[in-house]
């Protein structure tokens, strides 16, 4: 796959469970990549990494088997960043310690480079709070596992750059990502916040004895959740009205919604609550280990993406005669 034209080499610093997944989908993707992180054996994490991701990434259309990765681990932070014009920053979702990163990185960084936080929710005002040059860092948040979810969430502010949300976006879409880019800076972005909404009545619906934890992941992963891979909620309630749309299932179920709001729980993750919720969680994983779960999940999440994308195809195709 060609690159963007922009952006040839792409540094990505933390080699945890995001930094590798952005790391092989970046090198999938053509770029050469730097990677860096404080640990030792980031070399071997990274090219087991590779290896076991490389058959999802040739399934979707990302690699091929002939696929020769630019990947190099770098020794020093100052080696992963010089000359990079893109990195994707993936260290612990721990303020102090990703701005003392920054403060390290932006004398070393050329005059262009882009800094694309990972972080899961911290605010990009507290993130530039250390710049020099504050109009270069912006929020690109991933969904776990990034070399498989499409999501990515960008966000700028009015102190980014003009040039900046362009080309993270041109760079993402070239990886094969779904963009979407807030409109202003709120606390967890938005699929974070709509997980943590969904989750809070989950553990609400266990704590509260409503449904055994089993339950509750089915009633979620064998009813909306698969609707929603398909269509967010709006367009599928859009459906739920029939014919009349949107509106008419305002209409018909405001009062329920309504009751239904004022009735969601509020649970708090106490030390108990975490305790029943791992102990129901053993039962349901029995003798399946986490790579076991992360395989099934993978595996998975390829067939629906790969049958999605048969189906948009297809209907491209419909169109176009
Ligand atoms: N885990 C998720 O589901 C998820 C999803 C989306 C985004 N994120 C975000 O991605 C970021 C990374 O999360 P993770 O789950 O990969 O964490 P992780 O703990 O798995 O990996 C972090 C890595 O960064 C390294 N590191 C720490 N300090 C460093 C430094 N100064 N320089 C270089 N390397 C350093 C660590 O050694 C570790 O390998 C966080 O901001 C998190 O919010 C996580």
């Amino acid at each position: 796959m060609p690159t963007t034209t922009t952006v040839q080499t792409v540094a990505v610093i933390g080699a945890g469970l995001i930094g590798c997944s952005w790391a092989a989908l970046f090198a999938a993707a053509g770029y050469n990549v730097r990677l860096y992180d404080t640990r030792p054996g980031t070399q071997q994490q990274m090219a087991d990494f590779w290896e076991n991701v490389k058959p999802t990434l040739i399934r979707l259309g990302l690699a091929t088997s002939e696929t020769q990765p630019l990947l190099q681990v770098c020794d020093t932070l100052a080696d992963a960043v010089h000359d990079a014009d893109f990195i994707q920053e993936c260290i612990p979702e721990r303020l102090a310690a990703k701005q003392a990163l920054y403060a390290e990185i932006e004398p070393l960084l050329k005059a262009s480079a882009i800094v694309a936080t990972s972080s899961s929710g911290l605010k990009l005002s507290d993130l530039q709070a250390q710049w020099q040059a504050p109009g270069r860092i912006i929020i690109a948040h991933p969904f776990n596992p990034p070399h498989l979810i499409p999501l990515v969430e960008l966000y700028g502010n009015e102190r980014t750059a003009a040039d900046v949300l362009p080309t993270a976006t041109a760079l993402y879409e070239h990886c094969g990502k779904e963009v979407i880019t807030l409109k202003r800076e709120v606390l967890a972005h938005v699929a974070n916040r709509l997980q943590a909404a969904l989750w809070r009545e989950a553990i609400h619906l266990v704590l509260d004895g409503v449904a055994s934890l089993k339950d509750v992941d089915t009633a979620v992963r064998a009813g909306p959740g698969l609707r929603w891979a398909v269509m967010g909620p709006h367009l599928l309630l859009n459906l739920g009205g029939g014919e009349a749309g949107l509106r008419a299932y305002c209409e018909q179920f405001r009062d329920s919604y309504h009751q239904w709001w004022d009735d969601l729980g509020q649970p708090r993750l106490t030390d108990q609550a975490i305790d029943q919720l791992v102990e129901a969680l053993q039962e349901e994983i029995a003798d399946r280990d986490y790579a076991t779960l992360r395989d099934e999940r993978d595996q998975k999440l390829v067939a629906i993406l790969g049958a999605m994308r048969d189906v948009d195809n297809q209907r491209r195709q419909e169109q176009a005669r």
